[in-house]
């Protein structure tokens, strides 16, 4: 079955490992005939949750006007999401950790419109050579998708890359290739 796979990129630098890691996931989804949406956030204008509720008293409409409008659509129409990003201090960059605080307008129980994605994906990055420092990302990612009802159906963390391109070479490309292709 054909399903939408939405791919929110983190990473600021072109090219990166964790957009790599990305681009590997989506040639292998492609290449089963999924439709596949991608973008990067460092290229949008996504502002901080401001936690007014504005979006549970208007059935899902938050009042910031920005770039999270064109999210929205291929949000609310997704099977699958990644999420492909570099691990910043244990976790998630500004750009990511916006866009899934924003996401509360989608609040199952609160809120007015509902997201209709099943499973969920993190590609995630990091310099670290201690498996141990992506503990708290994957933690977020799990308590996030559980509270938005959606089933982990992988993460895939490589460690001991940090300049861009790292992570060529690297058995994770193949990875999330085939993660890709599983979908
Ligand atoms: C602000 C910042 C914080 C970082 N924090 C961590 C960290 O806590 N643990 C770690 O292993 N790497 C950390 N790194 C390194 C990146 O995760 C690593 O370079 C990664 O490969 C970048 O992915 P990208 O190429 O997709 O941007 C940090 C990098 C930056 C710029």
């Amino acid at each position: 079955m054909q399903k939408r796979i939405l791919v929110l990129k983190g990473s600021a630098r072109t090219g990166g490992n964790s957009e790599q890691l990305a681009d590997a996931l989506i040639k292998g989804a492609k290449e089963k005939g999924h439709e596949v949406s991608e973008f990067k956030l460092a290229d949008m204008k996504i502002g901080g949750c401001r936690g007014c509720n504005g979006c549970w008293q208007s059935k899902g409409n938050c009042i910031i006007e920005d770039d999270m409008k064109k999210l929205e659509p291929n949000l609310e129409n997704a099977d699958v999401l990644v999420i492909a990003s570099p691990l910043y201090w244990s976790s998630f960059p500004a750009q990511v950790k916006a866009v899934m605080d924003r996401i509360y307008e989608y609040d199952p129980i609160n809120g007015g419109k509902n997201l209709h994605i099943k499973e969920s994906i993190l590609l995630c990055c990091g310099e670290t050579d201690q498996e141990g420092d992506f503990d708290i990302i994957r933690k977020l990612f799990q308590i996030f998708s559980e509270f938005n009802k959606i089933t982990v159906r992988e993460m895939v963390c490589v460690s001991k890359v940090n300049e861009k391109g790292d992570i060529r070479g690297n058995e994770a490309l193949e990875r999330a290739e085939m993660l890709g292709k599983a979908l």
